[in-house]
């Protein structure tokens, strides 16, 4: 059993002007990675170029990274890092930027390279990271996970490069800007990290301590998620909490089938990541039940639920459900019972048939039109 998240990690209101000296440190010229818009509305983008300035960092923003962010999005953002002689890389925003980050640093690191390398398995170096995230769900401050979207081979899918983050500030006044559905959805990411790491075959009584103390943070917020209120500053800090700490849990054991299931809803039909995972939870914790009843009756009482079915009913109340045609749906069901990676991920044979149960019960069939 091993335990390595190699990232320095700051949980703490007002982190990234606390650490205002770590962020001046990382390097001389800093490249700025982010969204359009939300890092500007938060204060993390401002936060973040008042300490540079204060160190008299030179930075450059790039402020395009899209939702799924592209291959194409990093290259183009890489080589104006290149121009710009960045020496370190500062994402800031939800998992779309952060991930960008990290892929960007890769082939900053390595001009000669371009955008084929980051879909092969080589061993390259990457600039430092800083990760700030501003949503609740990714984790990707805590994993050395990328994921792109390839639009040439029309997927979304992790690179197979482990980039951990050097430097993560998380802080949970971030989120006070943010739309109530998006921290529901981000939220509900974090959620699906924590049930598809432990219920994994590489997890372990280890590593399970992130899942089982997460997800019992995660319950505390239930209530709260459901409603039509706002949250308040204390749940803000909770739940971004718990998503670093469901991001050091997929650090250890890789995300699962419900992940893999997403994938296709996001790409297809855009659907957010938080809900694409969240659609697949309850039927993958049943199939597991047949198999390992107790590790899914744990999950169930760390949420304080009495069984799978109020846990896919509250489910559904916090982001609804998805319908999908019979035969597109089938197509996702022959192309997922051949996915090795992620059928070896599950803790028990999951067979094409549980494949197909999974769908079935996770997505409303469309009427013919
Ligand atoms: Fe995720």
């Amino acid at each position: 059993m091993r335990f390595y998240v190699p990232s320095d990690i700051y949980v703490e209101k007002n982190c990234v002007a606390n650490h205002k000296k770590d962020i001046i440190a990382m390097g001389s010229r800093a490249f700025i990675v982010t969204g359009r818009h939300s890092a500007r509305i938060n204060g993390s983008l401002e936060d973040v170029t008042s300490a540079l300035t204060d160190g008299d960092i030179p930075y450059e923003i790039f402020d395009e990274v899209e939702e799924n962010p592209s291959v194409e999005t990093i290259v183009r953002a890489a080589r104006i890092g290149k121009e710009f002689q960045a020496d370190y890389v500062i994402g800031i925003g939800g998992g779309s930027p952060i991930d960008a980050a990290k892929a960007i640093a890769l082939l900053i690191a390595n001009p000669e390279e371009d955008g084929s390398c980051l879909y092969e398995a080589r061993k390259l170096d990457y600039l430092p990271i800083i990760a700030i995230p501003t949503t609740c769900g990714t984790g990707s401050e805590a994993t050395p996970v990328s994921v792109l979207t390839n639009h040439a081979k029309k997927i979304k899918k992790s690179i197979p490069y482990k980039i951990f983050p050097a430097l993560s500030l998380v802080d949970g006044k971030y989120l006070a800007s943010a739309k109530k559905s998006l921290i529901v959805n981000t939220a509900v990411d974090a959620l699906a990290h924590m049930v598809e790491s432990y219920l994994n075959s590489k997890s372990n009584l280890y590593n399970r301590l992130f899942p089982e103390y997460g997800l019992r943070l995660w319950a505390e917020n239930k209530e709260a998620l459901l409603s039509e209120d706002p949250l308040n500053e204390s749940q803000y800090e909770l739940l971004m909490l718990v998503s670093t700490i469901a991001g050091m849990a997929i650090a250890h054991t890789g995300t699962g089938l419900p992940h893999g299931m997403s994938y296709d809803l996001t790409y297809h039909y855009h659907v957010p990541h938080g809900p694409a995972c969240g659609y697949f939870l309850g039927a993958y914790m049943e199939v597991c039940s047949r198999h390992c009843p107790d590790d899914v009756r744990k999950i169930l009482d760390l949420l304080e639920m009495k069984d799978l079915d109020e846990f896919s009913a509250y489910i559904r109340s916090l982001i609804g459900t998805f319908e999908i045609d019979e035969k597109t749906k089938e197509s996702f069901v022959s192309a997922m019972e051949h996915n090795e990676s992620k059928l070896s991920a599950a803790p028990c044979t999951v067979t094409p048939e549980d494949v197909r149960f999974i769908y079935d019960k996770s997505l409303i069939s469309k009427p013919l039109e």
